[in-house]
């Protein structure tokens, strides 16, 4: 059961697709006090477990801390953080009682889960104008699925980009790119996918090529050739430059966001001066998507979008006024303190100060963006879908995006932003995955080895096994960080082997994303959702069940050599082992201790089920499922899932095939 239940005047974010009836009257659960903004309060069982809240950070169970969703250009997710890039507002309450809270609110909202008072859920924002969607259920997977119906099926990208992709901050010639193609086919480690990150710009101009690319759509169908897709970053702000075509036409036709006095709001990124398109004014939108045709006509079938917070390094206000304060730090002694001045410098980027400086157009009437800050990756992300959609109805374009709020989950996936080469960050990017996926978020993944400081070989291995299941597996990083393509390290056969059991199990990774997204399901969940009755699985955080039928549990810790795991019941270790065999053990019900070698991949196979598991390939098209051989438990039966990977043809019966152990 879902109820809506109105207060005030709310923005209408188009998150939730589906018509759910009015609800009146006092809420089934918890109170609502609107004197002073919104307060929602809930007292909480000690038992009650809070899942949710999508990109986050800490646990799986979100009890005892703070969370704010306010998408900020943070890339420092320390523990201590309580915002990312994202707002995804829905939590659930699992216990004696079952239920799901979507607070529908497009501003600044904060999460305190037993962090004031270790027993009370308390959700607070400033003003009492927002839907809140209940929803009822008799488990935590039945509450999620009835959620995911109501905002909309989530987004399916084509086949290769459940391939292996390769990033860097600082590629930026046609060699660059080349380089690491030949860096991966010569090793003969697996690659589908090169991302372009703002190099391959002109002066970081959106839809514009840098002067090393001379014939692009050729560059572009070479790479295809060598079955590599060419993947560039779109960014969020349009450099103000007289001439440039994307500027002119925005200036012209009032398409970006403005100040109070009607003049463009002036925000600096990474090209300089940049005016932010008004992605919530509908004509801008589609006029801003239909731009993405520059690269699909030259051959591109995916994309990035970034720093869509919107990310703001600092305004032209805001350096004004740091200006002001420098011009007194100098002449006037003793008057500003150097930490003031130093404050002052730091608190320029993504001030909420700034949020305050400008206004969106829609439907005719102004909306100050700190109003709805929280959708603008999600209604950037949204231009382009449209757009792909008048491109081409029936092809699927890659599509992800750094900030989101849910609704966008309908036109792309995320990734989980800057985070850093560390160990902590690894589990970090574990335990995101299911609360990602009960807010419809489900093609994700980290940057795998870490985009910011320096990886190690061992790291980077051990990030890639956790990137082996998840649906988006790339590996990026920041520039000036040290090299981390896989071909930087010794003895690359192990790179080659890990990121190939990968290509081993597309056939039933796909499978379950395809599975997942078409029932509104998740690909992956907590322990708890499949065995909520034993208490011990309901408290792990550090494995995870992916589909219907395996659970995985990555080594997320230096020199480690294994790991303990937890078995909720018996299951079949399946070992991927170095010379391309497969050790296979069953393990009754309990802890283990499981040996795991840098160049291995684990996984467990529950009681009578069973998974297919092709021959490895170097990229996703000559993946050969001719040679699928079953796994598991002897008489299982497994519904594959396959089609041509590139059209939306998801409803044909022929894209199933039961086979059998
Ligand atoms: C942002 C992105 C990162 C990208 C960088 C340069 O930090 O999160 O992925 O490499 O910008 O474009």
């Amino acid at each position: 059961m879902i109820y809506k239940y109105l207060y005030g005047n709310p923005f209408d974010t188009e998150a939730v697709t589906s018509e759910v009836p009015l609800a009146e009257g006092a809420l089934p659960f918890g109170s609502v006090d609107t004197e002073d903004g919104f307060c929602f309060t809930f007292i909480m069982e000690e038992n009650d477990i809070v899942y949710g809240l999508g990109e986050s950070n800490r646990g799986i169970n979100k009890r005892g801390y703070c969370y704010v969703s306010d998408c900020s250009d943070d890339p420092n997710h320390t523990e201590d953080k309580r915002s990312l890039y994202a707002a995804h507002n829905f939590i659930l309450i699992s216990g004696n009682r079952n239920f799901g809270l979507f607070f529908d609110y497009p501003s600044v909202i904060t999460f305190d889960i037993g962090y004031t008072r270790m027993d009370t859920l308390q959700v607070t924002c400033g003003s009492a104008d927002l839907n809140l969607y209940v929803i009822e259920g008799g488990s935590a997977p039945d509450i999620v699925k009835q959620f995911r119906r109501i905002i909309g099926r989530s987004y399916i990208p084509p086949k290769f980009a459940f391939g292996f992709g390769q990033s860097r901050w600082g590629y930026k010639t046609e060699k660059d790119f080349l380089d690491v193609a030949e860096g991966y086919r010569c090793r003969h480690i697996p690659l589908d996918m090169i991302y372009m990150d703002i190099d391959y710009m002109d002066s970081y101009k959106d839809f514009t090529l840098n002067e090393d690319f001379n014939d692009f759509p050729e560059f572009v169908r070479k790479m295809k050739e060598n079955h590599i897709q060419m993947i560039p970053i779109i960014d969020a702000g349009v450099k103000i430059e007289k001439g440039y075509d994307v500027y002119e036409e925005g200036v012209k036709n009032r398409y970006f966001c403005q100040r109070e006095d009607g003049s463009d709001f002036v925000a600096a990124v990474w090209p300089g001066d940049t005016h932010f398109p008004d992605m919530l004014n509908e004509d801008a939108r589609k006029w801003f998507g239909d731009k993405y045709r520059f690269l699909t006509d030259q051959g591109i079938e995916g994309f990035w979008n970034d720093m869509n917070e919107p990310a703001i390094f600092y305004s032209s206000e805001g350096l004004e006024e740091a200006k002001e304060l420098a011009r007194r730090f100098a002449e006037e002694e003793n008057t500003v303190h150097v930490w003031e001045m130093g404050g002052k410098l730091q608190s320029l980027a993504n001030s909420h100060e700034d949020y305050r400086r400008f206004y969106h157009n829609v439907n005719g009437e102004r909306i100050r963006h700190d109003r709805v800050h929280n959708l603008f990756g999600y209604y950037m992300t949204r231009a382009a879908g449209e757009a792909f959609e008048r491109i081409d109805p029936n092809r699927r374009f890659l599509m992800f995006s750094r900030s989101s709020y849910i609704g966008m989950h309908r036109y792309g996936g995320i990734w989980t932003g800057d985070n850093k080469s560390w160990w902590s960050h690894l589990l970090l990017n574990l335990k995101m995955m299911p609360s990602l996926n009960m807010c419809g978020f489900l093609y994700t993944g980290a940057d795998l080895g870490g985009f910011g400081a320096d990886t190690t070989r061992d790291l980077l291995l051990r990030f890639l096994a956790l990137g082996v299941f998840t649906p988006l597996m790339r590996n990026h990083s920041a520039l000036g960080t040290r090299q981390q393509e896989c071909y930087q390290f010794e003895n690359t056969e192990d790179f080659r082997h890990v990121i190939g059991v990968r290509y081993r199990l597309i056939p039933y990774l796909y499978s379950e994303y395809m599975k997942a997204a078409l029932n509104d399901d998740m690909y992956f969940r907590p322990l708890a959702f499949v065995y909520p009755d034993d208490r011990t699985a309901r408290r792990i955080e550090d494995q995870l069940m992916l589909g219907n039928e395996i659970m995985i549990a990555p080594v997320y810790e230096q020199n480690a050599d294994g790991r303990f795991v937890y078995l909720p019941e018996e299951m079949k270790l399946i070992k991927f082992l170095p010379d391309g065999t497969i050790f296979e053990e069953i393990l009754a019900k309990g802890i283990h201790r499981i040996d795991v070698a840098l160049n291995e991949i684990a996984l467990f196979i529950r009681s009578g089920k069973c998974i297919p598991v092709a021959d490895a390939a170097e990229c996703v098209d000559s993946i050969d499922y001719g040679t699928i051989r079953m796994y598991g438990y002897e008489g299982a039966e497994y519904t594959l899932y396959n089609d041509d990977g590139i059209h939306k043809d998801y409803d044909n019966k022929e894209n199933y095939t039961v086979l059998r152990k």
